[in-house]
């Protein structure tokens, strides 16, 4: 197996997006508490965005709290945004000095203020970085994603005509340029960890052409190499958007 860091540059994925499953189960195995595994999960995202940049990757958005997740004990939810809180303060000087920059998905309106706070001050000063982007998914949900574009879409138009006419007329790409992801690239892996084999909810949009990774090795416990394999396995991947393998590898027609 070829390391990510072998690899044509040109061939890394641009935006990685991982779901961090499996926290809860490697606590559990090692007879700690969940929002250990959490707290342990966090540490882990620290060293993710380093292998992730040193591999060439520019985006890596995380599911840090989906808006199904509020549905958990309230001890937890506490829990995760205490641990988020407290965190990103000592993060900011190591993303400040890796360049990396912060950015956010989700409407973090609904977290609470000592979330926001510590979330506006670590985007604010990470804001001119440019080696990677971390962005956050933080009370993020792909279908309320895709609900809030379409509202945005109908509420831009200054009367009804000019509306059904746009309606009539609606493509993807007008719904997209909605959804206010102009600083993101679309999603080209998305690893889940912890064995579970579905998408709960993520990039749903982006979920149509990305390459889908899923691994058993539990969030806490994710490696360097589990990174470098996940990416060399993208490389080996033929992207088609719907076209031929013929086409892609211009042996025929356009
Ligand atoms: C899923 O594992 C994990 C989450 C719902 C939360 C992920 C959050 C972190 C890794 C911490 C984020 C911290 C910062 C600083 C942003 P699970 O609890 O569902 O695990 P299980 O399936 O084993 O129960």
């Amino acid at each position: 197996m070829s390391s990510a860091e072998d690899l044509p540059l040109q061939c890394v994925p641009q935006h990685v997006a991982i779901i961090m499953d499996g926290n809860g189960r490697w606590a559990k195995a090692q007879g700690l508490s969940r929002l250990e595994g959490h707290k342990q999960g966090a540490k882990r995202l620290r060293d993710v965005i380093r292998w992730a940049r040193d591999a060439g990757v520019k985006q890596v958005s995380l599911y840090a709290f989906s808006t199904e997740n509020w549905k958990r004990p309230k001890l937890e939810i506490t829990g995760l945004m205490t641990l988020m809180a407290t965190m990103l303060p000592l993060e900011v000087p190591r993303m400040i000095k890796e360049n990396a920059r912060m950015l956010v998905l989700g409407d973090v309106s609904k977290l609470p203020w000592f979330a926001r706070r510590a979330l506006k001050k670590a985007v604010e000063a990470t804001k001119d970085n440019t080696s990677i982007d971390v962005i956050l998914c933080l009370n993020y949900g792909g279908q309320q994603e895709i609900v809030e574009a379409a509202k945005h879409f109908f509420e831009s138009f200054d009367n009804d005509k000019e509306r059904a006419l746009a309606f009539a007329n609606l493509t993807p790409e007008t719904l997209y340029a909605h959804m206010g992801r102009e600083a993101i690239f679309p999603v080209d892996l998305l690893i889940r960890t912890g064995g579970e084999k579905r998408i709960s909810n993520f990039h749903l949009w982006d979920a149509a052409y990305a390459e889908l990774y899923f691994t058993d090795t539990n969030w806490p416990a994710y490696t360097e190499e589990d990174l470098q394999e996940a990416i060399a396995d993208y490389v080996g991947r033929e992207r088609r958007f719907g076209k031929t393998s013929e086409q892609i590898q211009g042996v025929a027609d356009e």
